[in-house]
């Protein structure tokens, strides 16, 4: 794909998707929420359970998911929905494995510029990302300009370099959560403006059939995890060009606010060193992600990327930031010991 802003060219202008943008669609129950909340079956059987970080990324070792039973799958996507993504090294699933386990959780998401409509294959980048217009590098959920933007991402990786090639994971749920209650009140009214308009140019001018057409959709700036009920930011710098219920100049510095909150935010993040057989499953509801471009052979790196879509997103007032869930869990002690609560446990 071109990475300089080539802008409305004859052939964006002549171009004509073959399909219509993706209507908004009610999508079956979140799997997560048949889950045993203690996830007894999926933990048990892993010869350790690592917590990467306090707020975000579990890596489970000495378990195949080619061999989860149907509860240890649930239980999966709810230690997915609670830790933001959960990791595996030296996996043995074959891609028609990988397509029947996303299967399990819901209708396989298409990215617009997806050829097989199954999965995506993810390359290596060397692209210079301080470029313009090079969004490569920059922090994403996929495609949350879609009316129902992809819950569950899994990404298996093929191929990958010695060096180079991570990928970092960013918590908005903890990126809420440590704003100042006076910003989380501004923002809980607002809705970003999520656009697919830059993406689409540049696929076309790049020489890419993008399968649909530029879309923008209002989604609430502050969501509500279904699933959990906590709080989070739902901000994307890749997709977010405005915010509605601001004026221009307003909407430009809020949204410079957000990125160098987001930027900022090494105590919320993990970072993740592939090798072959690795395999990350996260949830673009709660977490942004970027992969780092650069320094290696890009043609050392590939991956199988498969989504299903996610509930169109909603802000219920009623829901709670990941500090108020502590304080009603654990109170003050508690507050330096994050990764031990169930962010999931029932209400008492
Ligand atoms: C993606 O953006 O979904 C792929 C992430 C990666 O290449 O590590």
């Amino acid at each position: 794909m071109s990475t300089s802003h080539t802008g409305i060219t004859e052939q964006v202008l002549t171009y004509r998707p073959p399909h219509p943008p993706v209507k908004e669609f009610e999508p079956a129950t979140d799997r997560a929420f048949f889950a045993d909340p203690e996830k007894k079956s999926l933990l048990a059987a892993a010869q350790k359970v690592r917590n990467l970080t306090p707020y975000i990324g579990t890596e489970l070792v000495g378990i195949q998911i080619s061999q989860l039973t149907d509860a240890q799958k649930d239980e999966l996507a709810l230690l997915v929905a609670e830790r933001g993504v959960v990791f595996f090294r030296d996996q043995d699933i074959t891609l028609d494995q990988q397509y029947e386990l996303t299967k399990h959780y819901g209708i396989q998401d298409r990215d617009p510029n997806q050829v097989d409509p199954r999965h995506v294959t993810i390359l290596g980048r060397n692209s210079d990302i301080r470029a313009y217009a090079d969004f490569g590098g920059e922090y994403h959920s996929d495609h949350s300009f879609e009316a129902n933007p992809p819950a569950y991402t899994m990404l298996r990786m093929i191929k990958t370099p010695d060096s180079g090639g991570d990928t970092i994971f960013t918590s908005q749920t903890a990126l809420f959560d440590k704003l100042s209650p006076t910003f989380q009140n501004l923002f809980e009214g607002l809705h970003g403006v999520h656009s697919s308009e830059h993406v689409f140019v540049n696929s076309v001018n790049g020489g890419n059939k993008p399968f649909r057409p530029p879309v923008r959709r209002e989604h609430p700036l502050i969501r509500t995890h279904p699933v959990t009920k906590l709080k989070s930011l739902f901000y994307n710098p890749t997709f977010v060009i405005h915010i509605a219920e601001l004026k221009g100049q307003e909407s430009i510095h809020t949204l410079g606010f957000l990125r160098e909150h987001l930027h900022a935010a090494d105590d919320l993040t993990v970072r993740w060193k592939w090798e072959p057989g690795s395999v990350a499953f996260w949830d673009n509801r709660v977490v942004v992600h970027r992969a780092i471009p650069g320094g290696y052979d890009p043609s050392t790196r590939e991956g199988k990327r498969t989504a299903i879509y996610g509930e169109k997103p909603f802000f219920d007032p009623s829901g709670e930031t990941l500090s108020q869930r502590i304080q009603r869990l654990g109170g003050e002690t508690a507050k330096g010991e994050v990764v031990k609560l169930h962010f999931n446990s029932p209400q008492v």
